[in-house]
């Protein structure tokens, strides 16, 4: 098992990562102290995981709330069924919530645990790739909205990160591949050394091997908690993890959010970016070619739809990253160096939408 400290002053909060910690009692019970337990989870992975946690839990008030499964659930209704949960189960301040589940289970989870009774404590335990390596560090909590995803949320760090590999073995093939571009995103915009890594280990990584995992999962998460101990809030280093992100929720957009996963947009995205900093002058032709064939490798090179370059600007704008008028853009000087900017020749933008959106 390998542990990892997000340090927050008084927030800060341990990650492990690890096989078969959901059958470690002593952990779990060490991590979440509270005589009344929330379990919250979904339809998909209560059947597959819950059994196995509630073990642990044999001797304290275990309450579940299992939700449906889906992207569409992460609403303030959802939120609301789970503080009914806890107020008919006289939940009190002192209680603890768990979350079991993809990024849609701990988003919500994370949110609901922020405004009951003012803020209660919560632990993540993330069960799928892109869990694991984003939603469940950093403390962005969030439900969506009818006029926007994540419109409305807060920050509330999690108690503790408990990373259990053993359970990515069911995650469908689709949504473990969309996990690696958070993954490869890390090495591209801060270690150059993890991408190389990572050039070397696909093949172990797309086999699921528990170490290549592990170790995948621990650099990644390093990075990340040292970004969010520098800038929890955003204002500045954070928008990093941005990488890929502003071309990728076109592509979302474009597509209703129903064809891509997420992970497969930033995927693209990130070939996307890293190819107009190239047109920039910026990143060299090796380094593209390098970025190019481990998204490849990684079964990440989903050609964009052809919804034409104005509608995808389109869409970029109405991204949060929008600052005076202009799309911010996460650039690639070097595989391992990314920089914010509003700064790019308006013209080398249009060239590479032209070039992937036709
Ligand atoms: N808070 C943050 O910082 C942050 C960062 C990135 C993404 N997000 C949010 O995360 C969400 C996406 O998360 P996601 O990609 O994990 O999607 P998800 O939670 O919808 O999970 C994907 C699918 O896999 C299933 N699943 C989960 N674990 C499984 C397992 N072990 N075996 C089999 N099936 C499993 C789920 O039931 C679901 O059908 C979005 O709502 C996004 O906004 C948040
Ligand atoms: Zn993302």
């Amino acid at each position: 098992m390998k542990t990892l400290q997000v340090s927050l002053a008084e927030r800060s909060y341990p990650i492990f990562i690890g096989e078969k910690l959901l059958a470690d009692a002593e952990l779990l019970r060490a991590h979440v102290p509270a005589r009344q337990v929330l379990l919250i989870s979904n339809t998909t992975v209560a059947p597959l995981y819950a059994q196995l946690l509630k073990k642990a839990f044999a001797g304290c008030e275990l309450v579940e709330a299992i939700i449906p499964d889906g992207e569409q659930h992460k609403n303030i209704a959802t939120a609301s069924r789970v503080w009914d949960v806890l107020v008919a189960n006289r939940f009190s301040r002192d209680a603890m919530i768990v979350a079991l589940g993809g990024g849609v289970v701990g988003d919500l989870a994370g949110f609901a645990a922020a405004c009951y009774q003012r803020g209660i404590d919560f632990v993540q335990i993330p069960t799928t790739l892109l869990a694991d390596v984003d939603s469940s560090v950093g403390g962005k909590t969030a439900v969506n909205h009818p006029g926007g995803k994540n419109l409305v949320g807060s920050f509330h760090q999690p108690r503790a990160v408990i990373i259990d590999v053993s359970l990515l073995v069911s995650l469908p093939e689709r949504e473990y591949r969309a996990g690696l571009a958070e993954v490869i995103k890390y090495g591209l915009i801060c270690d150059a050394e993890f991408f190389s890594w990572l050039e070397a280990s696909m093949p172990r990584l797309l086999a699921r091997e528990a170490s290549a995992l592990i170790e995948a999962i621990h650099r990644s998460c390093a990075l990340k908690a040292g970004i969010v101990s520098r800038d929890e809030r955003e204002t500045g280093e954070r928008a990093l993890l941005n990488f890929g992100h502003t071309f990728g929720h076109a592509i979302e957009a474009v597509t209703g959010y129903t064809e891509w996963l997420h992970g497969e947009a930033v995927g693209t995205g990130m070939l996307i970016a890293a190819s107009l900093s190239h047109r920039l002058g910026m990143l060299s032709d090796a380094d593209l070619k390098r970025i190019g064939a481990v998204l490849a490798a990684a079964g990440l090179d989903r050609q964009p739809p052809q919804c034409g370059a104005a509608r995808a600007l389109e869409y970029m704008r109405v991204d949060k990253k929008v600052k005076s008028g202009r799309v911010r853009l996460i650039l690639l000087e070097q595989i391992g160096r990314a920089i914010i900017s509003a700064d790019y020749a308006d013209a080398a933008l249009d060239a590479t939408l032209l070039q992937y959106f036709g």
